[in-house]
């Protein structure tokens, strides 16, 4: 794997008192990534769709460094200095310290916040790290003018993903696959790619209303959650299972098979908590309203002509996925039925976006 593209020869310019601001959004991978190897290589290739309203928007400033022996960085969060989020954001610079020495110059000040509530369950590391990995990027850019946009985009996805493996798939839309795959072109384990096969319309402005089952810290962490696939009993067949939907995947998002889609997405998610329940040691992150939910879209779908399906993440929040033509009559099924399974009837309505936008 060629990580050398990424390291960059030494500049012998130095731009002083800049800031950059990004906002980059969340993604809920449809084939899920779960289970790695160091340094955050996944073991199965996924696929996710960008989201459009869950996203972060973080400005660096960079001054000249007061030390150069060490990454200096303060950090605020909605205006506040959060210092309990440092140590994984000292970790993400330590691991790109190679592919960004110039960082090393300057002192850096993070401001970041999301369009989403804090604490609501919903990762913000994928849309967090992204938006630094951007902001980096901008100033690699001032520094080395002749890098395309192309090899931004790859390197800030590469960047991301030594922040948190999800974070990969943050920087473009409206699909990104990551993880090298043989049937998708130029995929690769070290940055996502956007899925560049042509997709039904039926897919185009898809919906996704993630319905906030429970707020509270996880139990598990994701680390610790891909750590148990290590000497997981039933690990290889997943990550084989995983590269096998995705191919299915692929041919079902060119044609529009929606029934097939559903039957491959909510799949996906039972399998990912399957494998959480099937650890060892094992551990459930679904609530009781989480299992209430799914069964109420099964009714719902039995019901009428429905083509609602849902996914989960790493928590117990549900994501309902449907096509822009039920917008409405989906928006009343979440407000009269199941809202009343969310933690203060809290859900967010979001739909597919395109990745990262400078401000
Ligand atoms: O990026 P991480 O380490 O937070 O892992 C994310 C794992 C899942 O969200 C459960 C699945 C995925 O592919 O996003």
């Amino acid at each position: 794997m060629n990580t050398k593209q990424f390291i960059p020869e030494k500049s012998t310019s130095f731009i002083d008192n800049k800031t950059y601001k990004w906002q980059t959004p969340s993604n809920i991978a449809l084939v899920k990534y779960w289970g790695k190897s160091d340094p955050q290589l996944p073991k199965n290739a996924s696929i996710s769709f960008t989201l459009n309203n869950c996203h972060t928007i973080t400005s660096v400033s960079f001054s000249k460094s007061t030390n150069v022996n060490e990454i200096n960085f303060e950090l605020f969060f909605e205006g506040q200095k959060k210092d309990a989020f440092k140590p994984k954001i000292a970790q993400f610079f330590e691991r790109i310290q190679n592919y960004c020495p110039y960082l090393l110059e300057y002192d850096m000040v993070i401001d970041s916040e999301n369009s989403f509530p804090h604490s609501s369950g919903i990762a913000s590391s994928a849309s967090g790290l992204s938006a630094i990995a951007m902001c980096v990027m901008s100033l690699e850019k001032e520094l080395y003018p002749n890098i395309s946009e192309d090899f931004i985009k790859k390197k800030a996805s590469f960047l991301a993903r030594l922040g948190s493996g999800s974070a990969s798939r943050s920087i473009e839309g409206p699909l990104v696959v990551w993880g090298n795959h043989p049937e998708i072109e130029g995929s690769s384990d070290l940055f996502g790619v956007k899925f560049s096969k042509k997709v039904h319309p039926i897919f185009e402005n898809y919906q996704d209303a993630i319905l906030l089952v429970d707020k509270g810290e996880k139990q598990v962490s994701s680390t610790v959650g891909h750590n148990l696939m290590h000497n997981h009993p039933f690990a290889n067949q997943r990550f084989n299972q995983a590269n096998e939907n995705l191919s299915k995947l692929s041919k079902i998002l060119q044609e529009g098979d929606i029934d097939a889609f559903i039957s491959i997405v909510e799949s996906e998610a039972l399998t990912l908590h399957a494998m959480m329940l099937t650890s060892n040691p094992y551990f459930i992150l679904m609530k009781p309203n989480t299992l209430e939910i799914i069964n109420r879209i099964w009714s719902y779908r039995n019901e009428t002509n429905s083509k609602l399906c849902f996914t989960l993440d790493a928590g117990a929040n549900v994501h309902l996925l449907y096509p822009e033509n039920e917008k409405e009559q989906v928006g009343l099924f979440i407000k009269n039925e199941l809202s009343s399974f969310c933690q203060n009837e809290q859900f967010i309505l979001d739909k597919v976006g395109i990745g990262a936008k400078i401000l």
